[in-house]
């Protein structure tokens, strides 16, 4: 779908390399403060910098005017100091002026409270006026630039339903009622897909819907799921509207920022990356879990999913603290680096902050910057110096590609649908399964591609779905296909209970995959988290597993036993097995298992594939596994030049065994070397 000339190993034209930047909102600061802003990016080699992300009040003051002198003089000032743009449509937040004249553009609650202004994203996705007024903003932006020579990128509004994904004000209702209808064509296949037979719910017509406002209850399944849906369509709908205002206008290339995180799930990325020109990614390091270096390695996997592998651009991440979790963890010396290589390992060409110079006033003003309040003389100034130059080194990195042979199932609306409010049980998340299979993943050394239950899976070996709730009877046929056809699948427990209407498949579970697996579940017997079951190996040369969270009343029908629960509520039940179906063979795990029994099941399986990990092909050697990012990023030329990326997140030293240049120290390297505590190094493999 791409819409521009990408010159091959360009991710953004015409920034050759791996990017580097920030937001930077000069509506913050004086002219004087401009001047010496570019002069430091130049000195820290930002070559990208994303602006009018929140300009909506600078640049039309009022409904009447608009004032482009600042943001002229600021485009300018970039261009002639040699810095592209990222250019924001300017429709993140609304001005005051019209949520004062339009208050019914602002976002009604579940429980029917209205959100006002005074934060961001103050409006309704289907407010058919605040479209009205963003159009006018977008062809006003565009039409004034589109031939500015700073331009390199669009910037469509700004991390898309952050804040107001989900809306419940009549305005939504309405735009519901029309996602419906052409859904469904029918109340009667509204009612079926609902399954509106239970608590007398059944519709008469489509005005009788409402959205899934709060209610006495618990709501209906199967109408959250689709206000999931209708939401993510909502503001991709925004988007797309504003990319064709901007193409009337210019031929760059256009994207948003998406939210590949932990803690925001509200659209349906899988839908939108088409969409994108660039797919472009947030991330933020969450402390508030266990392990946050390896959720970022999860997302940076993702985000690379969704941009169907190819480069893609870290558009914000942080210098040290955020100012928005509970206790803002600032960064460790050489964490920041480590977190940026990091992306750029698992596949990103570009790396942006949120954001250029701290803040002095608003509610960001403790959230870190490129600049500290504390000015140049500072670490932090100096290891954003010293990042820019390391990515100068970097430059032939950009525009190859991460090589995977293991790739890792995620679905939003299996997120959305496995977390309903009545489920087996509630201590049972999307995410701490997906979570903990890539960590295992990554602890074994082994690179997945994160991808969607319906992507192209012949390049891999080996393809996991974790959790995967909700599968469609193509989804169910894709995959018995691919291991019909010779490949290997590993489904973990809860997976395949529902088809997309969230109606359980009937016979037994995983009812979409029952016979792939060669497995029939008559009943679930979830754990409580603070008990461990024990797994005891079938023949008897295993390691004895443990597990918690979940266990099954399971019959093998076809499969081969490899592990039957030996304590719990289904003891002497089988709780790992493997079905020959085809080509392929199918692994299906019952239960939860801690991350050194998941360790162990995953370098089975990937032994019996004979898919070598990385820390096999280095000869590694570590304490600490899981601490450890080892990724290599293979030319998309034909010279066969391969860059590893080693990042030791431990407090100490791993040793492997490589040929090449290192591009940190500068190093050429022959056989075994020592990477110490805390840092990085990137080794070039058979450059000409
Ligand atoms: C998001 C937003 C930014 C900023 C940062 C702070 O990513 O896009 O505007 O608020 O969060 O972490």
């Amino acid at each position: 779908m791409t819409t521009f000339p990408r010159p091959a190993g360009q991710l953004i034209p015409p920034i050759a390399g791996i990017s580097y930047g920030c937001d930077y909102n000069p509506e913050q600061w004086d002219e004087a403060t401009w001047q010496e802003d570019v002069s430091l990016m130049r000195e820290a080699g930002v070559n990208i910098v994303a602006v009018n992300i929140f300009g909506w009040a600078s640049i039309q003051p009022t409904q009447d005017t608009f004032d482009f002198e600042r943001l002229d003089t600021i485009l300018d000032l970039l261009h002639a100091n040699g810095i592209s743009v990222n250019l924001g449509t300017g429709t993140a937040s609304t001005p005051p002026w019209l949520t004062a004249k339009h208050p019914e553009i602002l976002p009604i609650m579940a429980d029917g409270t209205t959100r006002y202004p005074g934060g961001r994203q103050a409006y309704c996705p289907s407010s058919p006026v605040f479209r009205e007024y963003a159009a006018r903003l977008v062809d006003e932006v565009a039409r004034r630039y589109s031939t500015h020579p700073a331009l390199a990128l669009w910037h469509v509004s700004n991390e898309l339903g952050c804040h107001n994904a989900h809306c419940y004000n009549p305005e939504s209702a309405e735009a519901f009622r029309a996602w419906l209808r052409a859904r469904y064509t029918t109340i009667d296949a509204l009612n079926e897909a609902w399954g509106t037979a239970f608590w007398s719910q059944k519709y008469g017509t489509f005005e009788q819907i409402l959205p899934p406002m709060a209610n006495l209850s618990t709501a209906n399944p199967s109408q959250l799921i689709d206000f999931h849906r209708f939401s993510s369509d909502e503001l991709l709908s925004l988007y797309l509207m504003e990319k064709e205002i901007i193409q009337r206008h210019s031929n760059k290339p256009i994207t948003t920022n998406f939210m590949v995180t932990a803690h925001i799930r509200t659209m349906d990325y899988w839908q939108w990356a088409p969409h994108m020109d660039v797919v472009a990614n947030d991330h933020y390091l969450d402390n508030r879990l266990d392990t946050p270096a390896a959720e970022l390695s999860f997302a940076a996997d993702l985000t690379r999913g969704l941009a169907g592998g190819a480069p893609w651009m870290l558009m914000e991440h942080s210098t040290g603290a955020v100012n928005w979790q509970p206790l803002n963890v600032n960064k460790a010396p050489g964490e920041m680096l480590r977190n940026s290589l990091t992306h750029v390992a698992r596949g990103s060409d570009s790396l942006c902050f949120f954001q250029w110079r701290a803040s002095v006033q608003g509610s960001e003003k403790f959230h870190s910057a490129m600049l500290p309040h504390a000015g140049t003389s500072s670490r932090k100034w100096r290891e954003i110096v010293d990042l820019g130059s390391t990515l100068e080194r970097m430059k032939d990195v950009a525009g190859s590609r991460v090589d995977a042979r293991i790739a890792m199932v995620f679905e939003w609306q299996s997120w959305w649908s496995a977390e309903g409010e009545s489920r087996p049980s509630q201590q049972v998340t999307y995410l701490n399964q997906i979570h903990s299979m890539h960590r295992a993943l990554r602890t074994a050394g082994h690179v997945v591609d994160v991808v969607s239950a319906s992507s192209d899976f012949s390049a891999y070996d080996l393809v996991i779905l974790p959790g995967t709730y909700m599968l469609s009877p193509e989804q169910s046929e894709h995959l018995r296909d691919y291991v019909a056809g010779g490949g290997n699948t590993l489904v973990t427990y809860y997976s395949g209970i529902a088809d997309t209407s969230d109606r359980v498949y009937l016979g037994g579970y995983p009812g979409a995959i029952r016979d792939l697996l060669g497995v029939t579940v008559e009943e679930f017997y979830p754990v409580d988290s603070a008990d461990t079951v024990k797994l005891d190996p079938e023949h008897g040369d295993g390691d004895v597993l443990a597990s918690s969270l979940w266990s099954e009343y399971l019959h093998a029908d076809t499969a081969e036993v490899l592990y039957r629960f030996g304590t719990g509520p289904v003891q002497g039940i089988p709780a790992i097995t493997r079905n020959a179906w085809g080509k392929g063979s199918a692994w299906y795990l019952a239960t939860q298992l801690d991350d050194a029994s998941l360790l162990t099941l995953v370098n089975g399986v990937t032994a019996e594939l004979n898919i070598p990990s990385e820390f096999d092909r280095y000869s590694v050697r570590t304490q600490s596994p899981h601490e450890l990012d080892i990724v290599r990023r293979v030319s998309a030329g034909t010279d066969g030049t391969t860059w590893v990326f080693v990042i030791n997140h431990a407090s100490h030293s791993v040793t492997l065994t490589a040929h090449g240049h290192e591009l940190i120290t500068g190093a050429n390297v022959a056989g075994e070397f020592t990477v110490p505590a805390g840092e990085v190094r990137i080794i070039t493999e058979g450059a000409a």
